[in-house]
């Protein structure tokens, strides 16, 4: 390297003050709308690269009864078929318990579990070799329902429960008494990239593997226990994901440690793929839920005491069930203080692909099971159910507790409510609804509201800490590596931004790095909606210890004394004191001064959120650093001739402290709410009665279009609203708006109520598909008057 390089070339104009704070494009909108950003799949292959292709289980249960390959692997082009005998370390992929094999061991417990992996030089030849390997299976009895599970006593947890106060004197003694059963269902993640990895052996036996995944040091530490390696012969790199949306929280790893085994197997790159149908038959979903509830109720609509029972559907191994679960009864308060409760939940052991996490991670089915008891008790008392919801909101000061013991502390929902109330005319609108109602015949409107308060943090508590590594080159430009992956929500433009600020330079100057554990070792996953709170911090300490080892080079070249190097501001692309702006010295001059001065200019950051803990034996503690809040009102039209429905206006007031970048949030949470929607209205997952996925593609399962989302869609971000002990006082956003789309259900059941006599009960179903509403509709219909 020259002694003095060339100085950064970025126009002085472009240096503008912090980005902080300000709307700004995705990092990479105009590459992925142009078609040029990459992905796994792009990547160019490197030569000799080798199609992995699995062979899936057709049958949901049964006995692998022989096995034979011969006539496949004498396919030319065919490389090798390989079955758990070939796998050299453990054959295992279960990301917290070890219950799930990689390749079937003499067993299969659902359709598309990974059964061989045949090695091949293109896909067809893959298939044609496919054909070829004979597999034999003596087929099992399999558990096709979370009843017939429960029937059988088939269960991947114990019992959690979490109790606060008296709930079974509570209900005796309470005036309106309500009880029920709900389900909600599975929902698949529709990422738009498929599940891909890319795995090239490298010397010694160790890997380098491009992965698709939202948790690249859990990839490298399943591949390398998968391959009897230290984690420390693997590298997983990711470059951005096309979605997550949590499918590729654990369910990435087993597509990167068939790529590692046939990689190394036959010592060339292996390339594993899945199409949308293979990727929709061979992972988890959302975890369904069934419910049943007991609630008492005063004549005023206050939830006296609550008693429910929740089961979920776990697929055939544990995955990430259990803290899933866990999350839902953290959320069966949703915004609601509950005296008197008692809340229990199981896994069950279902033979079913392994259900996973999706955003929300088991809160939307926790807060479904109280919203529905919630709309159950206001059509009982013939009250508005935005009000009754509002009578029984957590108190803000002295802050109620939680029924695992957490204050509520911060609440901001009395605010938002109040705000969005007068912002969406609610009370005008609904009287408006309910004059229409009563002059349409085949059409009714119905309005919702729904408050969300949503728990911010892993509750598994050691999972909350990231890392960061920045570099400055000479030049004065910067490449900054943090732990976290980006899946388009927009965490590397937040992160640049972070970091931008930090170093007062301009966006232009930092490049965000592909995510990659030789930079950015033992991270947890990008997942919890904790991104850019966990990495944002590891980033400011890393951008804060280089800012301190340039002070005194600054001080030295603006001569200013070194007492005064403390109160250098770094803004504008240049360093100067505060008190004499004119005199500044360019960060590219500090810089390069540094490396001649033999300074360091590359810093890791780390950070670790505090005072977080729970005792999960006594169901106390407080797992969450903080709270996140929002509310929607949702109004909707629904036919009875179709059960079709038009979701007509949404006006969301959300709360995401002082939002990093306002544009990005806007979009996650206009994103989160018909995703939401989607969950709770179309899309449907469907098996057949020997375990068969029905809905394997986009058309048989439907997700929102562009022609779902809400004509009339108001969302605002809370204002003057910074949180205390997060970076640059913002809150997490990934999640919580993806709840506020319960609000649907709560306005579908207005309108379907408009078509029965008053206070005539309604069954409504999830997701409300046309089929579901007409059911509703026509069993509302035939509530004697
Ligand atoms: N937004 C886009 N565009 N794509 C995604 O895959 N995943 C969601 C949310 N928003 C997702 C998304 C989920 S499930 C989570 S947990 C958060 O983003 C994760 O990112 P964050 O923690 O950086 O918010
Ligand atoms: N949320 C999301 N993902 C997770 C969690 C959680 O609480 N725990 C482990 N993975």
């Amino acid at each position: 390297m020259s002694t003095m390089p060339p100085p950064f070339a970025v126009p002085r104009t472009l240096e503008t003050s912090s980005p902080l704070h300000a709307p700004a494009p995705h990092e990479s909108g105009l590459k992925h709308a142009s078609g040029e950003a990459l992905y796994v799949d792009d990547l160019p292959s490197p030569p000799g690269t080798l199609v992995g292709h699995i062979i899936a289980s057709p049958h949901a249960h049964a006995r692998l009864v022989r096995q034979e390959a011969a006539r496949a692997r004498a396919l030319p082009g065919v490389h090798a078929v390989l079955f758990a005998e070939d796998i050299p370390g453990e054959n295992d992929i279960g990301p917290v318990l070890h219950d799930e094999p990689l390749l079937a061991d003499g067993e299969v417990h659902c359709v598309g579990q990974a059964v061989a992996l045949v090695l091949a030089e293109s896909a067809a030849l893959c298939r044609q070799a496919a054909r070829l390997v004979e597999l034999e299976y003596e087929v099992l009895p399999a558990l096709l329902s979370i009843r017939e599970a429960v029937a059988a006593d088939a269960f991947l947890s114990e019992p959690h429960t979490i109790r606060r106060g008296e709930p079974e004197a509570a209900l005796a003694t309470a005036p309106v008494r309500i009880e029920g059963e709900c389900m909600t269902g599975a929902q698949d993640h529709f990422y738009l990239e498929t599940q891909a990895a890319l795995a090239v052996l490298e010397e010694d036996g160790a890997l380098r593997i491009w992965s698709s995944t939202q948790h690249p040091s859990e990839v490298q530490a399943k591949v390398a226990e998968v391959m009897g390696l230290g984690r420390h012969q693997v590298v997983v790199e990711v470059p951005r994901m096309g979605g997550g949306f949590g499918g590729k929280e654990t369910q990435a790893a087993p597509f990167a440690a068939l790529a590692a085994l046939g990689a190394t197997r036959t010592r060339r790159p292996v390339k594993v793929w899945l199409n949308r149908d293979q990727d929709m038959a061979q992972t988890g979903k959302r975890h369904p839920f069934w419910a049943r509830y007991e609630a008492g109720f005063s004549e005023e609509g206050l939830l006296l005491g609550l008693k429910a029972e929740l089961v979920s559907d776990g697929g055939w191994s544990n995955d990430l069930s259990r803290a899933i679960l866990d999350r839902a009864l953290f959320h069966m308060d949703n915004a609601y203080f509950l005296a008197n409760v008692q809340v229990t939940g199981r896994v069950a052991r279902t033979n079913f692909p392994s259900n996973t996490a999706f955003r929300g991670f088991g809160g939307p089915q926790g807060m479904y099971v109280v919203e529905e008891v919630l709309n159950r008790a206001a059509e009982r008392l013939g009250m508005d159910p935005a009000e009754l919801r509002r009578r029984n909101f957590y108190r803000e000061a002295p802050a109620h507790r939680t029924h695992y013991e957490q204050p509520v502390e911060g609440n901001r929902l009395p605010r938002i409510h109040a705000e969005l109330m007068a912002s969406s005319e609610y009370t005008r609108r609904r009287a408006e609804i309910d004059q229409y109602n009563a002059s349409s015949r085949w059409t009714k409107r119905g309005i919702g509201y729904q408050p969300v308060k949503f728990g911010i943090s892993f509750t598994t508590s050691f999972l909350n800490q990231a890392g960061a590594f920045a570099v400055i080159y000479a030049d004065g430009s910067v490449q900054l590596n943090h732990g976290g992956t980006e899946m388009g929500q927009g965490l590397h433009t937040k992160m640049r931004a972070v970091c931008a600020h930090e170093l007062g330079v301009s966006l232009e100057r930092v490049r965000v790095m592909n995510t990659a554990t030789d930079k950015v070792p033992n991270t947890s996953a990008t997942a919890a909606s904790s991104g850019s709170d966990l990495n944002g911090q590891a980033v400011k300490a890393a951008c804060e210890t280089l800012r301190e080892r340039l002070r005194p080079i600054a001080a030295r070249l603006l001569q200013v004394e070194r007492g005064e190097a403390e109160a250098l501001a770094f803004a504008s692309g240049q360093v100067f004191h505060p008190e004499r702006p004119q005199r500044s010295v360019s960060f590219t001059e500090v810089t390069q001064a540094a490396y001649l001065a033999q300074v360091s200019l590359s810093a890791t950051g780390y950070y670790r959120t505090p005072d977080i803990s729970y005792d999960r034996v006594a169901g106390r503690g407080r797992p969450f650093h903080y709270f996140a809040f929002g509310a929607a009102v949702v109004e909707v039209e629904v036919s009875s001739l179709t059960g079709e429905h038009r979701v007509r206006r949404v006006d969301i007031l959300h709360d995401v402290g002082n939002s990093l970048i306002p544009s990005i949030d806007r979009g996650q949470v206009e994103g989160g709410f018909v995703q939401g929607l989607g969950w709770l209205t179309c899309e449907e997952v469907l098996f057949d009665e020997k375990g068969r996925l029905l809905t394997h593609s986009p058309d048989t399962y439907k997700i929102p279009a562009l022609g779902d989302v809400p004509k009339d869609f108001q969302v605002a971000l809370l204002e003057k609203a910074p949180q205390e002990d997060t970076i640059h006082g913002s809150k997490a956003v990934g999640e919580p708006p993806f709840m506020l789309a319960i609000g649907a259900v709560t306005a579908l059941r207005h309108a379907i109520a408009a078509f029965a006599p008053p206070r005539a009960e309604v069954h409504l179903a999830s997701p409300a598909t046309p089929e579901a509403i007409l059911r509703a509709v026509e069993a509302a219909r035939a509530t004697p008057r």
